[in-house]
């Protein structure tokens, strides 16, 4: 069966039909999946079978695979140490409780963000599989969101494109959590993700269109007052979330969600979380920092 696309959004998100992302892919497969995602900047597998094994050997065939944060520290994890483990639940399956400091660093994924952005060389591909989905309640379905950075770019007025080309921000994961109230990082990182200066335009280099590199991690405008370049980001993220940059996923258990980190933004958002939510994913690294990268 040969692969087929469905858009999903005016502006972006692929469904792909056609591949098992389960199975070894040949080189016919990863160029036209890689295609895909130049294009479509999150593409959608349902239906899909996946263990951590085969996940991680579905990112390989994309690049090197980043190590999440709590995989890098020295704490016990219900998971291997390349999936970072977007769940709800603790080492013995247990849900978290409400006051768990785990569960707090992970409400980070609540706001506006791209992954990684926060290391020298940031995150290029995430693979995010749903093993278990919460039943939709008051409290929210647990969906996650994407916006499309190149649209939010491109939308931008003329006077803004001038104002902003060659900026650097600086990302720091210590300024998304702060801004949730934590007054120290939770798995001590201080020295080892101090905060690092990221483009704040980048060009894309699949599809060559330029792209607006925002976070919540984002905390700085190099070479500006600290309350100038906060307000500046914050505008800039409150422009490229508006609704028609944006596509909600509706998660199903199987589903397997691709997203390119240096071209769209993404939150989860909130469900009831004596649900069990066992979402796992897989990331690669990109091949350099966006400041080495042509501009
Ligand atoms: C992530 C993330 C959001 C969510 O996996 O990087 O931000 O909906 N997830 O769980
Ligand atoms: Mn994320």
């Amino acid at each position: 069966m040969s692969m087929s696309l469905r858009q999903l959004h005016p502006l972006f998100v692929g469904q792909v039909s056609g591949i098992d992302t389960g199975r070894p892919l040949d080189a016919a497969q990863v160029a036209a999946l890689n295609h895909a995602i130049d294009r479509y900047a999150v593409l959608v597998f349902r239906d899909q079978d996946l263990d951590d094994e085969r996940q991680m050997a579905f990112a390989r065939n994309f690049g090197d695979l980043e190590i999440p944060r709590s995989g890098q520290a020295a704490v016990r994890r219900r998971l291997r140490a390349e999936i970072a483990d977007i769940s709800n639940l603790d080492e013995n399956q247990a849900v978290r409780g409400r006051d768990d400091p785990r569960r707090f660093d992970q409400l980070g994924n609540r706001l506006w963000h791209t992954d990684g952005s926060f290391r020298r060389v940031p995150a290029a591909l995430s693979m995010l599989y749903a093993h278990k989905v919460p039943r939709p309640g008051p409290d929210g379905k647990g969906e996650t969101e994407f916006a499309d950075m190149r649209a939010a770019y491109d939308a931008l007025d003329d006077a803004t494109k001038a104002k902003i080309d060659g900026l650097v921000a600086l990302h720091d994961i210590a300024w998304s959590r702060a801004q949730l109230g934590f007054t120290e990082l939770l798995f001590n990182e201080r020295d080892v993700l101090p905060a690092v200066p990221q483009r704040l335009v980048r060009v894309h280099p699949g599809s060559k269109r330029k792209v607006l590199y925002v976070a919540a991690h984002a905390c700085e405008i190099v070479g500006w007052p600290v309350p100038e370049g906060r307000l500046l980001l914050r505008e800039l993220i409150e422009h490229a979330t508006q609704r028609e940059f944006v596509y909600r996923h509706e998660w199903r258990e199987g589903d397997l969600v691709l997203w390119d980190n240096r071209a769209t933004m993404h939150r989860g958002r909130s469900f009831d979380e004596r649900e069990v939510r066992d979402l796992r994913r897989v990331t690669t690294r990109d091949i350099a920092s966006t400041l080495d990268q042509v501009a």
